[in-house]
């Protein structure tokens, strides 16, 4: 029996991951964070979906007995903060707080923090699951912009790890039914997409492939295909793979 863990399960491409992991028949776990103020909505959804909820806090030991207990055979980790999201936590806290707030809500803290934690918790459950994690194009060795360098680090981790794995490193994830507007994840896209235009008409048919913007759904469909797909374990892939997927 297949079992999927989702963690980043309430974003634009998690919930998409969710939904087509529960019709294809895997037992689908959807990680909601406790304090999510949409829990309910979310669990009315993904359970009508077919998957199952999870609250389990982000806390080592708990995220570990979690997984021990359920022994999946995919681990997703779809999740990341955004400087909008930093900006609206710090806004919430007094400036004494403000600095601590940020950095609990940085790049390093979830981007890098939360995956490492969920492959460290993946690999004590001892269920070998393959680990599929959603990073992004333009991560490398030595980059220095803090997003980046927090998913280099991710990724360097679960290739060191032990488990099988499925790295993806899509351009922009954006399309018009995201929730949240985003003008300036819409404007990159824009103009990347326009950039892999010229690029396909000058014959640069990877590069335009690899750049070109996804919708969540486009981008769902290729995670769970190449996560059952015995010739990307261990592969790192980018868009134009997704898309073929
Ligand atoms: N957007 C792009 O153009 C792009 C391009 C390449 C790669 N990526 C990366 O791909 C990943 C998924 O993208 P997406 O657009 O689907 O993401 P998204 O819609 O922003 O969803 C992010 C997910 O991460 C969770 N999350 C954020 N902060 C958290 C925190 N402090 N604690 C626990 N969970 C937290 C969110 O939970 P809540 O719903 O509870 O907040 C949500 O489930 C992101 O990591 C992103 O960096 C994005």
């Amino acid at each position: 029996m297949q079992i999927a863990f989702v963690a980043g399960a309430t974003g634009y491409t998690g919930r998409e991951v969710v939904r087509l992991l529960a019709a294809r028949g895997v037992r689908t776990v959807a990680h909601v964070r406790p304090d999510s103020a949409r829990a309910d909505e979310w669990r009315r959804r993904f359970e009508s979906e077919g998957a199952a909820v999870d609250t389990t806090p982000w806390v080592d030991a708990e995220i570990t007995r979690t997984l021990s207990g359920l022994q999946p055979t995919h681990v997703f980790s779809l999740l990341g903060t955004t400087r909008a999201r930093r900006r609206e936590s710090a806004s919430h806290s007094s400036s004494k707080s403000r600095e601590s707030s940020e950095s609990s809500e940085s790049y390093e803290a979830i981007d890098y923090g939360l995956t490492a934690m969920l492959i460290r918790a993946a690999v004590a459950s001892g269920s070998q699951p393959r680990f599929v994690y959603l990073s992004a194009l333009g991560v490398r060795e030595h980059v220095t912009n803090p997003y980046l360098l927090a998913r280099w680090r991710a990724e360097s981790m679960l290739r060191a790890s032990g488990l099988p794995f499925t790295i993806a490193r899509p351009s922009f994830i954006t399309g018009p039914d995201r929730d949240e507007s985003r003008p300036l994840e819409r404007v990159g896209a824009t103009i990347v997409d326009a950039a892999a235009g010229v690029a396909r008409l000058f014959g640069a048919q990877r590069l335009a492939g690899s750049v070109r913007s996804m919708t969540g759904s486009e981008l769902a469909v290729g995670l769970v295909r190449l996560a059952f797909d015995a010739a990307a374990e261990n592969a790192t892939v980018g868009a134009d793979e997704l898309r073929a997927a």
